[in-house]
């Protein structure tokens, strides 16, 4: 599920093609219909679907279409990547243990927007990207993996954003791989990935 870009979208596809995983990409959704997202998904001969969040009256209402749009293509795992909308509880727990999000930060650090320029302003000297089951609250939830980067001396939120967003493209293709492998599971409020794993913190 994306709402824009979709880099992260295509670090995802491109990793599965260059490493033949066994799984396919059966929909992209994306609440924008201007996501350019969209366009690398038909170009890729993935169904590229719009369910916009402005024809629906309330959060509810956006939800159950767009659970209903999510199911009828059965999906085992559902990525969100830059997919910007807060979602409802009901959504969140029908799809619990098989929802994952990536977030631009090292959570629990700077949840929420405007990340990179948060972690300047803070002064952190190490920022980077989490990827994470989804839970009930926004940017919260199990901690899959994380991707480290250094701030430097003389970033700006464009020069970090652009290093964590390389570092997005690394980690996101390695926690679903583990999902598609049958090796990652959610256990309440922990992660287990079994047989136990090396690369839960990427450093750049
Ligand atoms: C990425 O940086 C992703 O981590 C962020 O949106 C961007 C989407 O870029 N997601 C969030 O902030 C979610 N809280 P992309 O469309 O090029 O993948």
């Amino acid at each position: 599920m994306i709402s824009g870009r979709g880099s992260n979208l295509q670090a995802l596809v491109k990793a599965a093609q260059n490493e033949a995983w066994q799984a396919r990409f059966v929909a992209v959704i994306s609440n924008q219909p201007d996501a350019k997202g969209l366009d690398f998904a038909r170009q890729n001969g993935i169904p590229a679907i719009v369910v916009n969040h402005r024809d629906f009256a309330s959060r509810e209402a956006f939800d159950e279409a767009l659970a209903k749009t999510i199911d009828s293509f059965s999906p085992d795992l559902i990525a969100l990547a830059g997919f910007m909308r807060v979602l409802t509880d009901p959504f969140i727990d029908r799809y619990q243990g098989r929802m994952i999000n990536i977030h631009p930060s090292l959570l629990p650090h700077f949840p929420g927007l405007h990340t990179h320029e948060r972690a300047l302003e803070a002064g952190v000297k190490k920022h980077g990207a989490s990827v994470h089951f989804v839970t009930r609250v926004v940017d919260e939830g199990p901690i899959i993996c994380q991707g480290e980067v250094p701030v430097l001396p003389n970033d700006d939120a464009d020069t970090l954003a652009a290093r964590v967003l390389k570092m997005e493209h690394r980690i996101y293709p390695l926690a679903v791989k583990w999902f598609i492998n049958g090796r990652l599971h959610q256990e309440g409020s922990q992660v287990q990935i079994s047989p136990p794993e090396s690369q839960y913190i990427v450093q750049a």
